[in-house]
């Protein structure tokens, strides 16, 4: 691994009480070519520009994966790295079905500790802080023949954060545009997946709602997602997600929801949800609590929902699911919770 250290860090000159999500980059980047036919040397440089040409793919054709975990510092000062594993995982079920050559396990594993251990003093030890990190990989060859790239690059940035979404939390079910069609890219972090549902968001956002719930691309009939969060709904005191297709997101946050919820006694179904089961829930008083759940969010309680022009208001629970489940999992990445699914591993 080829290691060029930034003479200059920008560590002391952040505002790490006003973080924007997303805006502030921590001062190194790793950086691995796939050129013919293989992933080359690895490389951490300082955080700056990348060499790329107006004719690289992925400006044409949006031919790009990407990831979102997150590490954690503990009361020792180690960083704990959350289910690097499964987002080993995904990245790679992704970059398949966008065509895209798989990263071997030791160019993602050895480039991502090395990276995160110059940078650890961008993750902060106070509540409530974490370094988001970003791994890509787009096509980067030079070609605007509309075919899958022969050549790509991956790289892996790191952003200190706090909040993601700010304030109230009130989602629409989208009833026009589709995130994602039955044999599309919906499961796969796909670049393109997030280009598409700006335009929606953006609509949805000048009429006071902060997300949409995404539902199935055939009628609108069947809930999916919210915004880039999975979503959970509190029925009487069961916890119910849409089943994963090929539609929805396998969110490793869902995942360890799913856990936590089942091994602290709350009974968790995973299935087809009707836009109109939660309007009818709600109405006969059963519908307790909505939620989202993702790497950069964690889990962020809804506040209301509008399900064909009926706002329905979720008032705050005492006993709330969403607060439960959130205190155990980041209980668990900051390692003041024992660990016993061994989810977090300390970066060396
Ligand atoms: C995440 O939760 O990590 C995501 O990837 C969602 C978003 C920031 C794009």
């Amino acid at each position: 691994m080829k290691i060029s250290k930034s003479s200059f860090s920008r560590l002391h000159s952040t505002n790490f009480t006003d973080l924007k999500f997303g805006t502030v980059f921590s001062d190194h980047m790793l950086i691995c070519k796939y050129i013919d036919g293989k992933w080359g040397e690895l490389e951490i440089k300082p955080y700056g520009p990348l060499d790329m040409n107006p004719g690289s793919q992925i400006l044409h054709y949006g031919q790009a994966v990407f990831e979102g975990m997150k590490a954690f510092k503990n009361d020792k000062d180690e960083v704990l790295l959350f289910r690097k594993e499964e987002n080993y995982k995904r990245l790679n079920k992704s970059a398949v079905r966008l065509s895209i050559p798989k990263i071997p396990r030791d160019i993602f594993m050895n480039g991502l500790d090395s990276l995160l251990s110059i940078d650890s003093d961008w993750c902060k030890k106070d509540d409530g802080y974490s370094l988001y990190i970003r791994p890509v990989i787009f096509a980067s060859g030079e070609c605007i023949k509309a075919s899958s790239s022969e050549e790509f690059t991956f790289v892996i940035i790191t952003s200190p954060s706090t909040k993601y979404y700010d304030g109230e939390m009130n989602v629409v079910v989208e009833e026009h545009y589709t995130r994602a069609p039955e044999g599309g890219v919906g499961f796969a972090k796909a670049a393109g997946n997030y280009a598409a549902s700006f335009y929606p968001t953006k609509k949805a956002n000048a009429k006071g709602f902060q997300q949409v719930i995404w539902t199935d691309a055939k009628d609108h009939k069947y809930i999916e997602e919210s915004g880039t969060m999975n979503i959970w709904f509190r029925i009487d005191n069961k916890l119910i997600t849409p089943s994963l297709s090929d539609s929805i997101l396998s969110g490793i946050t869902r995942d360890s929801i799913i856990t936590l919820a089942k091994d602290n006694g709350i009974e968790v179904e995973e299935r087809k949800i009707k836009v109109t089961e939660i309007l009818e829930s709600y109405k006969k008083g059963k519908l307790k609590e909505a939620f989202g759940t993702g790497t950069a969010v964690t889990v962020n309680p809804i506040n209301s929902i509008t399900i064909y022009n009926e706002c329905l208001y979720l008032n705050e629970q005492v006993d709330a699911y969403a607060l439960k489940l959130k205190n155990l999992l980041q209980g668990i990445q900051k390692g003041s919770i024992v660990d016993s699914y061994n989810w977090t591993d300390k970066v060396n």
